[in-house]
């Protein structure tokens, strides 16, 4: 058992709800897997941060030519648009193309950009972003966010909840829910399973050999239903409201905030 919000969660029952949600078909549970990605690798072995750093440049550079750091954007300065001066933190930035496009796109933006891995907030760091004078680049872990209450007004994680398992995922409703007066979280939506199983079998012929692809192929298996986002984010705290958007073949959109 452990405790989240003053609430007793049943920690046990949790680490085990499929990332299809608790009534997730038998072919849903099937489409998972509890291996690491390469990003997930507690290792400082020169070949695995040598992938990890592959994996974050193909990142950026898919966000830049398919446009995913102008959508996310978007969609994140929809969520401050009645804000005059909104406080933005970026959890899990990676390479800070998000957080670059918001500080271009909003003059008055403040951004505070995170990651767990410290390689990657040293790369942020010494880019244009460390001097920028509306930004600070340092380390947070989005399960256990050191900051502030009410903080921030927007707290945004990209691409990046589904590579906690559950109990930590709740953690990160809590926590930004906590810090931020809204938590955005944009993810891989989680196909129907037929359509998933079509998608795996696109990516596998690629994945032993291309990094980026073998990150995507764990991904797809690991990311959550929006059934399971619901649970996830009732056993954070009953008090957390959640809206869910996309999440066919757009990504998935999670908006989420605690009525008072
Ligand atoms: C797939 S990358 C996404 C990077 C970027 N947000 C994007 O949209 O391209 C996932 C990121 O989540 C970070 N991450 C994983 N666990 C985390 C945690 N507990 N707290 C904060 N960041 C985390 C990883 O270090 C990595 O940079």
């Amino acid at each position: 058992m452990d405790h989240m919000a003053g609430r007793t969660v049943d920690v046990d029952r949790l680490s085990h709800m499929p990332r299809g949600g608790p009534d997730a078909s038998c072919l849903d549970r099937l489409l998972q897997t509890n291996r690491q990605e390469y990003l997930d690798r507690d290792s400082d072995a020169p070949a695995d941060v040598a992938r990890k750093r592959s994996v974050i440049r193909a990142l950026d550079w898919t966000g830049q030519v398919f446009g995913n750091h102008e959508k996310f954007a978007k969609i994140a300065l929809d969520e401050v648009a009645d804000v005059a001066d909104p406080r933005i933190l970026e959890l899990g930035a990676g390479h800070g193309g998000l957080s670059r496009k918001l500080l271009e796109w909003h003059p008055t933006a403040r951004l505070t950009i995170t990651d767990v891995e410290p390689a990657s907030v040293a790369a942020i760091a010494a880019s244009e972003l460390g001097s920028h004078p509306r930004a600070t680049v340092r380390e947070m872990d989005a399960t256990a966010m050191d900051a502030a209450d009410g903080e921030f007004d927007l707290a945004v994680f990209a691409l990046s909840f589904h590579h906690l398992p559950p109990p930590a995922a709740a953690r990160v409703f809590a926590e930004g829910t906590r810090v931020a007066t809204k938590l955005l979280i944009i993810d891989l939506p989680r196909p129907p399973a037929p359509l998933h199983l079509l998608r795996l079998a696109a990516m596998l012929p690629w994945a032993p050999v291309v990094p980026f692809v073998h990150d995507g192929v764990i991904s797809s298996l690991r990311c959550y239903s929006a059934s399971a986002l619901r649970a996830l984010a009732a056993h954070a705290d009953p008090s957390i409201d959640v809206e869910l958007r996309g999440g066919l073949f757009g990504p998935q959109v999670v908006v989420a905030g605690r009525h008072r």
